[in-house]
């Protein structure tokens, strides 16, 4: 007879780890925290940490390292030429992706500066599912155009597409018909992290492969979120649930040319990134560029034992236990604010939980700002940090014509196998309490707001 109690959707949530490091964390008293913010001009990227009680800010580069990871480290070769923790990292990241040049650098937006120097030429144009925001301002610093491919339900926070972040691959195909010519490659983000990081089908990059081999356009995928991507195929795809993610993570990188990632999503780092290449010649040409900006080919821009790190973290990515877990916290934070009746994106993605910021303040206009009443409010009810953007996405219309349309949402961010479900609970009734008083915000007004990188650098007062 078989076992009458199924304990499988209370393990998912079970951290699959011991802890065996702490990082002690404390909430401030609430007139602190009312003192921290008015110091930090209202805005969540002036706060300073140490007044951060459970931060949920970004998954880049906060998660918990495993002890592998840190063994790892203790036997790096730091040797400045061919280190063989150079070739430990060509390895494991050969292997994973199945692409054969592998060149180092410190993080995302340095990859993303070597091959848009390379290949984005003035006026030309990059069609993408969803440029990451670093990816489009490296495309435009080159005087070219990054568009955004996604589908309309993306505004449709509640509609369970299983694809969210999918190309809308009529829009493709109209964009590679008008542009083809001036496009160097088009960018397929895995998971797409703008289109509140939901992930893309495997027909879907089948599909904009096709397309792009019309055009005789090559495909570079932003991977930095890959494995979240696969794990995603595996749970929503038909014909996927037997499938090893290994061999998932294999098929969808043998539509690319070759990938970029930022290694501090999924590579469990908290530094580090590189460029996977087919074609030898864009590798070298690369690489000429690394040693410009980054470094010796063997390193770019790391320590040694940031590479071993990368090395062992992205062997640990591609765990299925992990997976699952990781994603189930996601959804189980997503559970709660559903619960406390605000609106989340559909079905819950990758990177954290996304909410709709008109849900919450239906009474603010974008005027007042609902996105610093956000932050500011989940600061004051439990010194929880989340960040909430205004995201102007370019796509184009039925005549292949470039639109703008801005993307509100506020993203709840958690770092993978840094907190624990009791974490996720306090911030499920910290949020319950946001939601309660958000009627009462009387919004903000912006004080300063700098032309470069105002998002980051804005400071805020309250209206009333
Ligand atoms: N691509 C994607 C999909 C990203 O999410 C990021 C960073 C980058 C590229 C740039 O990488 O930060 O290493 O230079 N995303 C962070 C976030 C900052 O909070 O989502 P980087």
């Amino acid at each position: 007879m078989g076992d009458s109690t199924d304990l499988s959707a209370e393990l998912a949530l079970v951290e699959p780890y011991r802890i065996k490091v702490v990082e002690p964390i404390r909430l401030l008293p609430r007139e602190e925290r009312e003192r921290a913010l008015r110091a930090a001009f209202h805005s969540v990227t002036y706060l300073n940490s140490a007044d951060v009680f459970v931060d949920l800010a970004t998954d880049s580069g906060t998660s918990a390292m495993s002890d592998r990871q840190w063994a790892a480290m203790m036997i790096a070769d730091e040797a400045y030429v061919r280190s063989q923790s150079f070739f430990r990292f060509e390895k494991s990241i050969q292997e994973i992706f199945g692409y054969p040049h592998v060149i180092p650098v410190h993080q995302g937006r340095a990859a993303e500066n070597i091959l848009t120097e390379l290949l984005v030429k003035p006026d030309a144009v990059v069609p993408s599912n969803t440029h990451f925001d670093t990816v489009r301002a490296h495309v435009e610093h080159r005087h070219g155009i990054g568009i955004d491919l996604v589908g309309d339900w993306l505004w449709n926070f509640e509609a369970e597409h299983p694809f969210k972040g999918n190309f809308d691959l009529d829009k493709l195909k109209t964009a590679l018909e008008k542009y083809g010519s001036r496009v160097p490659f088009v960018s397929i983000t895995i998971s797409n992290n703008m289109a509140c990081s939901s992930p893309v089908s495997m027909e879907n990059i089948r599909q904009a492969k096709a397309l792009a081999d019309a055009h005789k356009v090559p495909i570079l995928f932003d991977a930095s979120r890959f494995a979240e991507n696969a794990y995603f195929i595996k749970q929503r795809e038909p014909g996927y649930a037997n499938v090893p993610i290994r061999e998932i993570v294999r098929e969808m990188f043998s539509y690319g040319d070759g990938c970029w990632m930022s290694a501090k999503k999924d590579a469990l780092v908290n530094i580090g990134g590189f460029i996977a290449l087919r074609d030898e010649s864009l590798a070298r040409r690369c690489q000429e560029q690394l040693v410009l900006y980054e470094g010796f080919p063997t390193y770019g821009g790391l320590a040694r034992r940031d590479l071993e790190a990368v090395a062992v973290g992205l062997q640990e990515a591609v765990e299925e236990d992990y997976l699952r877990h990781r994603t189930q916290q996601v959804a189980y934070l997503g559970s709660l604010f559903e619960r406390a009746g605000i609106r989340c994106s559909k079905p819950f993605g990758g990177s954290g939980v996304f909410i709709d910021l008109q849900s919450l303040y239906p009474h603010l206009t974008s005027e007042q700002f609902p996105d610093v009443a956000m932050g500011c409010d989940t600061y004051l009810e439990g010194g929880v940090r989340a960040a909430a953007f205004p995201f102007v996405l370019k796509g184009i219309d039925q005549q292949g014509e470039i639109t703008k349309r801005t993307f509100h949402f506020a993203r709840f961010a958690v770092p993978r196998r840094t907190f624990t479900r009791s974490h996720l609970d306090y911030v499920g009734a910290v949020m319950a309490r946001v939601k309660q008083r958000a009627p009462h915000s009387p919004g903000y007004r912006c004080t300063h707001s700098p032309e470069v990188l105002g998002h980051f650098f804005s400071r805020f007062e309250p209206l009333a």
